[in-house]
């Protein structure tokens, strides 16, 4: 082989070992065997020789091209794998690694308590109805034996909207709607939320009520008695538990009783409100009083949630600060 093309050969072969990626190849490629390429060129140079030499110039020339186009094709491989090993390394997961970890959310403690409440009664036998938030006078006071005028009215911070709606004050209207609906006799809780125009330390105008209603045609005082009792010991889950029944005033009741709790020799609290339902509320849906009675209960939610869970400040319920909510996990 002619020291010329010697050389070009070990120019090439050098220079296409040394190069590290694709597009450097691919220059080298066109560098040495492209159209304008020195290997290209030395073929040009056959022209200019004499006959007897052009064979073996010829056969040189072309061993050195088909050795540059091996070498660029192996150099072309090693440099793929290379690329794929880097990526591989690159995108390496390592599975021992600890996880991101996935927050589960927890119930919010009202809803737990109303389901709590709901669960307990629904062992009693009670179904669960709601009602609408914006009520009409007639569900809220009217039907439920507060007629306009009545001075009850004024101990219940109304929200009126003025066009005879308001918002509810109290889930006691869902019993009207129930009865309308059903009849007697039925037994029914309602939980919801209700609105009143007052706001400090023990006071929301936003809270949660459940209301109770049992009618049928022997529905005694003491059935309330016994039902409340055996709810609420089941509801605080604790054996040291008393409940005091007051006499109170409720113009849908008659008579009426407020009911105080003490857990384990604490302070009495007032929890609920309750009575056997008056003649006039039954008469408001169609329901005869003398062949049906019943009792009804209203009960504040979040006073049992403070109660259950040792919280002292109502508002808490409300702030939505995950730091609270998190504990109920
Ligand atoms: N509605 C009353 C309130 O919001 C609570 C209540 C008292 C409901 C006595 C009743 C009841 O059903 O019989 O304060």
């Amino acid at each position: 082989m002619s020291d010329s093309i010697g050389k070009l050969l070990q120019s090439a072969v050098s220079a296409i070992t040394d190069s590290t990626d694709l597009k450097e190849l691919e220059n080298l490629r066109v560098a040495y065997l492209g159209k304008k390429g020195q290997v290209t060129a030395l073929m040009q140079q056959m022209k200019g020789l004499i006959a007897e030499e052009r064979p073996k110039f010829g056969q040189q020339v072309n061993d050195i091209k088909v050795e540059i186009a091996a070498t660029l094709e192996r150099q072309k491989t090693l440099l793929a794998e290379a690329g794929l090993a880097a990526r591989i390394e690159a995108e390496r997961i390592d599975v021992s690694l600890p996880g991101v970890g996935v927050d589960v959310g927890a119930l919010h403690p009202v809803t737990r308590t109303i389901e709590r409440i709901t669960a307990l009664f629904g062992q009693l036998g009670f179904e669960v109805a709601e009602g609408p938030e914006i009520e009409s006078d007639f569900y809220n006071f009217e039907a439920l034996n507060i007629p306009a005028h009545h001075p009850a009215r004024a101990m219940h911070d109304t929200f009126y909207f003025g066009d005879g709606t308001l918002l509810r004050t109290h889930t006691s209207s869902v019993q009207i709607r129930h009865m309308q609906r059903v009849g007697a006799p039925c037994r029914v809780i309602s939980p919801g939320r209700v609105y009143r125009c007052d706001s400090d330390q023990t006071h929301t105008p936003m809270f949660h009520q459940v209301e109770g209603l049992y009618i049928d045609e022997a529905v005694s005082f003491s059935d309330l008695m016994g039902h409340l009792e055996t709810f609420l010991k089941l509801f605080f889950d604790q054996d040291d538990v008393r409940i005091r029944f007051r006499p109170s005033y409720f113009p849908f009741t008659e008579p009426s009783a407020e009911v105080d709790i003490s857990i384990g020799g604490g302070d009495w609290l007032e929890v609920l409100g309750s009575g056997m339902v008056h003649p006039n509320v039954l008469r408001a849906v169609n329901v005869d009083p003398e062949t049906h009675r019943g009792y009804a209960f209203g009960l504040g939610v979040e006073r049992l949630a403070m109660l259950r869970y040792g919280v002292d400040d109502l508002r808490v319920f409300f702030d939505n600060d995950v730091r609270f909510l998190r504990q109920f996990g």
